[in-house]
């Protein structure tokens, strides 16, 4: 099983979302090779999981809070993206750690929140540019696995980690993706790391500037079990050739 997991940021209003939504569901692919899963905004994610309902398509949240209810103005608790038909909600995304400067601690309340939830978590993580040239690579990704990773209890739901090179990360389309090479030592090194907490079977996504050309690049890779596709998975134009080099890979 591969998965293409896509996350729409702030690109799309409501009226777009749905509208993207829809144009996804109708695809066809071959549903036990690849799980597809769309991360709208809070807005839109009630609306899209209406959408998809009788489809194989998931839908997660970018982000949750850490307390189930409560005086939280302008937040949204994982229990409510959970009661709204979700499955999977984003965790420490890189924007949500270097725009909105969410800590490690805040990473594990969110973390500890989904699972309460039921949702499934993608734990993202990733090193920026100034640790890459610093020689800090792991010794980034030691410390959010750390911070996250020790003594948590996951649920039946499980976890997904995404590998998400700050420096690859795409604003608006013009990354510089990571090396294949480079994404499959990583990754074969995260597992190792994953699997000292405890936790194994935990599905790695590489996410930075994946698009319709290196799509499969990634997903060849052992140790790649997926992607998390920002801006090219918010036209159709640009997703729908993606699950299809991803499908006929
Ligand atoms: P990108 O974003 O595909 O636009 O680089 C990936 C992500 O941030 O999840």
């Amino acid at each position: 099983m591969k998965y293409i997991f896509a996350n729409w940021k702030m690109y799309l209003d409501n009226e777009e979302s749905i509208a993207l939504a829809s144009k996804i569901a109708e695809e066809e692919y071959d549903t036990n090779a690849l799980r597809v899963a769309i991360f709208p905004t809070m807005l839109s994610l009630s609306a899209v999981v209406d959408l998809v309902t009788d489809t194989e398509i998931a839908v997660g949240a970018q982000h949750v809070a850490w307390s189930p209810a409560g005086a939280y103005t302008g937040a949204v608790s994982a229990t409510f993206v959970h009661a709204a038909g979700a499955s999977y909600t984003l965790v420490g995304h890189s924007e949500r750690r270097h725009v909105f400067g969410e800590t490690n601690a805040d990473v594990r309340q969110r973390l500890e929140a989904a699972i309460e939830a039921g949702l499934t978590p993608i734990l993202c993580v990733g090193e920026t540019q100034q640790d890459l040239d610093e020689g800090k690579r792991k010794y980034r990704l030691q410390r959010q696995l750390q911070k996250a990773l020790e003594g948590l209890k996951l649920g039946e739901q499980g976890l997904f980690v995404a590998y998400e090179p700050v420096w690859a990360i795409s604003k608006g389309g013009n990354g510089v993706p990571c090396t294949p090479e480079d994404a499959a030592d990583v990754h074969q090194w995260l597992a190792v790391e994953i699997a000292s907490y405890g936790f194994t079977d935990v599905p790695l996504l590489y996410g930075g500037s994946v698009n319709a050309q290196n799509v499969v690049s990634y997903l060849e890779l052992e140790g790649v079990d997926g992607v998390l596709v920002g801006s090219a998975s918010c036209t159709y134009e640009k997703f729908s050739p993606l699950l299809t080099a991803a499908v006929t890979m």
